[in-house]
């Protein structure tokens, strides 16, 4: 015989099995075993109204209600597991690492075209048997200025506007501190030299398309016993050929530096029109590509080296300039400004 007890705790066993198929998450199970399941919940609840029903129906009752209670209740442990497994599997699944998939490629990055012509210079001396020699930034006023004839209140070194960190230490203004440098060193026991000395200058200059602050040389040395300018040009000239072309011719013309005697500069037949005239060459045929001379007879004999035994002749290349004229590069900041499609243009070769 069903009484009202059992109807309500069947209809309550089909509210719950819907209930059931609606809670999707964590948040849904729990309340829903709140509303049926928990001691206040309404399906355990109706245990608690035993007392109403007649004692002979009592055993029916209460086995009825205890198994809907346990229907629901496995279905509610059911389907949480089926839920925890489901949130899990999905876990699982977002951390896979597929294996297939191609790598991710680093991005690499260039060389500074400055670099490129250092390089270059720099195999092309090596060839010729010469040594590279690192100098330092930062110079004292004796090997940047003094040892190259430079004494203070000179007038040239006007033209060479210098960062002073103390009233001795500066960022040298040129690399021809290193032949002081390389000279000295040796002088105990003078030998032949010949070496070059790629790295970074410092003026003060006001930066625009064609002045840095900041900026790069190589200087090139040669002290030997009967060495005259008719080395220094042969030497050069085999260079502007070898870094410009085979067709390449120079002319020197005379010039000033306080630490070589005589002083040149040296022009290279321009490589963009072969010499017959062009906007690279501003019309003229030559460009300009470096300072030079003959070491300077006080140089030798200030830094320990006798001029009455040795000479020898120096120069100095601008670098920028150099990859500026040979890249068709049209400002000199472009270098320091650290801009990748600038850089990825030149890939070196
Ligand atoms: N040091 C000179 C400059 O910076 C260049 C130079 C080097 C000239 C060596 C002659 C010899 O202008």
């Amino acid at each position: 015989m069903e009484n009202e007890l059992i109807k309500k705790g069947r209809e309550l066993r089909e509210k719950a099995k819907e209930d059931l198929a609606k809670a999707l998450d964590q948040l849904g199970l729990d309340s829903f075993y709140a509303t049926y399941l928990s001691k206040k919940g309404s399906l355990r609840g109706l245990l608690g109204n035993m007392k109403d029903v007649a004692p002979e129906e009592r055993g029916e009752t209460g086995s009825a209600i205890n198994s809907f209670f346990r229907e629901i209740n496995d279905a509610y442990e059911t389907r949480k597991k089926r839920l925890e497994e489901e949130k899990r599997q999905k876990k699982l699944e977002s951390e896979t690492i597929d294996i297939s998939l191609p790598g991710r490629k680093p991005q690499t990055g260039f060389i500074n075209p400055y670099h490129l012509i250092i390089d270059e210079v720099t195999d092309i001396f090596i060839s010729m048997g010469y040594e590279v020699v690192e100098g330092r930034d930062v110079e004292t006023d004796l090997y940047n200025f003094e040892l190259l004839n430079v004494p203070k209140d000179h007038p040239s070194r006007d033209m060479q506007d210098t960062f002073y960190l103390n009233a001795d230490k500066l960022l040298r203004t040129q690399t021809s501190a290193a032949q002081a440098h390389t000279m000295r060193e040796r002088s105990s026991d003078p030998k032949p030299i010949r070496m070059i000395c790629p790295g970074k200058a410092y003026r003060r200059d006001d930066d625009d398309q064609t002045h840095s602050h900041q900026f790069a040389q190589i200087e090139g040395l040669v002290v030997d016993k009967d060495i005259s300018i008719a080395n220094l040009k042969a030497t050069l000239e085999l260079f502007a050929k070898k870094m410009f072309g085979e067709k390449r011719e120079i002319r020197l013309r005379s010039s000033y530096f306080p630490f070589t005697e005589p002083s040149v500069e040296v022009d290279v037949s321009c490589f963009a029109c072969g010499g017959k005239g062009c906007s690279t060459c501003k019309g003229t045929g030559w460009i300009e590509i470096l300072g030079a001379g003959m070491v300077n007879p006080k140089v030798l004999r200030d830094c320990g080296y006798d001029p009455e035994v040795w000479t020898g002749f120096a120069f100095g290349v601008g670098v920028e300039r150099v990859a500026m004229l040979r890249y068709g590069i049209d400002d000199i900041r472009r270098f320091y400004s650290d801009d990748l499609r600038f850089l990825s243009d030149f890939t070196g070769k």
